[in-house]
């Protein structure tokens, strides 16, 4: 099998248990004729969202490769519905990143609205002369609206962590209600219309996948919805916001900011937004700890051990 990427080595160590596994040992982001090569060549082909899948990598007769083991939750960088017509299984990375990205969101919540990165910066540049009373006053979260759009297993895990945790109000916005057993002491409010919880949240957090249903769901219309001391979160997907018209809405003020781990061409990021002091900007952290990055890996294993025992992977898509 071809591992696109290096894993934590624990994992790698597991790999190797049942399988004879190519590491790409100097961890450089896989080009399509490379991964065009793995489908020709391995049985077996572990990418995860560096590594893009479309439609026509899958056009060869000649494809060897029997399973796609992503390496993460997020599968919107692999052309599932081609694959499968070539008899190919895909599996995923649920449940195991669900809390570490949850806290990340909440990071980007809680950095955004006490100025941290302002404060930090300032301080690193040998800007601070002191306190004083008005000093980068920020935004109290305790007890503030928070808004999540797409209450998956993500979502809801942000929503107890500020709900339970901060003492914070849930809207949420999915396509049907989630059942209240699943949401119960949330006291989660169902908004079947997302321009009224863009209107009605301090925080806006962003966690459904990335789809042709949802590209660009947050877009200027949903924005322009939003209050002007409103902030905005995502750590899905770039692609489900409309960056160009979130960074127009920063510039003008039209909202206090935003919190983003993820962006439509990452790792490019437009200077325009590199250049703005209303966002906290992180590198795609959002399943980034040892314990869960060893998670996820350890479940790629699962997947492919049962694979090959002749058992259906436990997280086909
Ligand atoms: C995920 O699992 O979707 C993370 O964003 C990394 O790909």
């Amino acid at each position: 099998m071809l591992v696109t990427r290096r894993w934590p080595e624990s994992v790698e160590k597991a790999m190797a248990i049942n399988f004879e596994v190519t590491i790409n040992d100097d961890d450089h982001a896989m080009s399509a004729d490379e991964l065009a090569k793995a489908l020709q060549e391995y049985d077996a082909v572990c990418p995860c969202v560096t590594d893009s899948m479309p439609e026509s990598l899958f056009g060869a007769d000649s494809i060897k490769t029997r399973i796609i083991g992503n390496y993460g939750v997020g599968f919107n960088h692999i052309a599932v519905d081609a694959a499968k017509a070539k008899g190919i299984v895909v599996t995923n990375t649920p449940d195991v990143l669900t809390d570490a990205t949850a806290d990340l969101a909440m990071t980007l919540m809680m950095m955004l609205a006490r100025r941290a990165g302002e404060g930090e910066r300032q301080l690193r540049a040998g800007q601070w002369h002191g306190w004083y009373p008005t000093h980068l006053m920020g935004t109290q979260v305790t007890g503030k609206t928070l808004g999540i759009v797409g209450m998956g297993r993500i979502g809801k895990a942000m929503a107890e962590k500020a709900h339970f945790g901060f003492g914070m109000r849930i809207l949420y916005h999915n396509r049907k209600p989630i059942p209240e057993s699943e949401v119960r002491g949330l006291n989660a409010e169902y908004c079947i219309e997302l321009t009224w919880l863009m209107s009605n949240s301090d925080f806006v957090a962003v966690h459904c996948p990335s789809s042709p249903l949802t590209k660009s769901m947050v877009n200027e219309k949903m924005l322009s919805c939003m209050r002007t001391d409103a902030f905005l979160i995502n750590t899905s997907r770039g692609d489900v916001v409309d960056e160009k018209a979130l960074i127009k809405f920063l510039q003008k003020g039209l909202i206090a900011g935003a919190g983003l781990d993820v962006y439509e061409n990452e790792p490019e990021l437009p200077n325009a937004l590199l250049g703005l002091d209303n966002v906290v900007l992180l590198p795609h952290l959002g399943s980034a700890t040892k314990e869960t990055r060893t998670a996820m890996g350890m479940r790629v294993v699962g997947n492919l051990n049962a694979f090959f025992n002749g058992e259906e992977p436990p997280d086909k898509i």
